[in-house]
């Protein structure tokens, strides 16, 4: 039975000084934490270092999408900083994700680091289907999602990003074995804020995600260890309901 201190990952979205204060907080509790843009572009490898050193695993959100040439240079970089996974756009093309992977590799090898998981996004979980419809995207985001895991998988990423809601959908293209990350995860009577396509931790689980991002409902709690720690109840409770029923 997986761990539940495993799967789920807490965003770490906020100044320094707050990220300090959660990090501190959340040590012992929970082994992944998430690096977004807001973070990385003031403290940059600092903080990565830091939350190593803090015994983190370090999930590194800054969601790349550019031409090839530059995410391969951006992935070569940033793999350097020994990080155990990170994101590009899917909605930049088969070869941009390619760039991305062999971008990676060589920059975790060079630095003598392991490479990291590269994940591809899929459809922002802040997104509903009128949104999409302001970019251009006629279908509704399930389809946009299938279309985009499939690209994922043709440029063979180490896992995908996509909300609960997709995650059975991604499991049938991908199989058994893949990485499906959920953001867009709000325990029951939580703020759901920007977020749009969503579930609770428990929900996430039992529709097949390997791993939660949940970043406001802990870190804007007036307890974030508590709160992180009832997630982490939640997530056992449900893996052993599951269990039962696979008996
Ligand atoms: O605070 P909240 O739980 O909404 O944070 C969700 C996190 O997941 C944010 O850091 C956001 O950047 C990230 N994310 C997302 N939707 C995606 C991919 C990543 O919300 N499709």
């Amino acid at each position: 039975m997986p761990n539940p201190k495993d799967q789920l990952i807490v965003a770490l979205d906020g100044t320094p000084d707050e990220v300090g204060a959660w990090a501190d907080a959340l040590c012992g509790v929970v082994t992944w934490v998430k690096v977004g843009m807001t973070l990385h572009y003031v403290l940059g490898a600092r903080i990565i270092d830091d939350l190593h050193a803090h015994g983190y695993k370090v999930f590194l959100d800054l969601k790349l999408h550019d031409i090839p040439h530059q995410v391969e240079g951006a992935a070569f970089a940033l793999a350097a900083l020994g990080v155990e996974m990170m994101t590009v756009h899917a909605c930049g093309g088969l070869d941009m994700m390619a760039a991305a992977l062999r971008g990676a590799n060589r920059g975790a090898e060079q630095a003598g680091k392991p490479a990291p998981k590269i994940l591809a996004v899929t459809v922002l979980t802040s997104m509903d289907a009128a949104a999409l419809r302001q970019i251009g995207v006629a279908d509704d985001p399930q389809t946009q999602v299938e279309r985009l895991v499939r690209l994922s998988a043709q440029a063979c990423v180490g896992g995908i990003v996509c909300s609960p809601l997709e995650a059975p959908l991604a499991r049938s293209i991908l199989g058994a074995g893949a990485t499906i990350v959920t953001p867009g995860v709000r325990p029951a009577g939580s703020a759901t804020g920007d977020q749009s396509r969503i579930a609770t931790p428990a929900r996430a689980l039992e529709l097949g995600a390997t791993h939660l991002v949940v970043g406001r409902p802990i870190t804007q709690s007036a307890n974030p260890a508590a709160a992180a720690q009832a997630i982490l109840q939640e997530l056992a409770t449900q893996e052993q309901v599951s269990c039962q029923e696979g008996d």
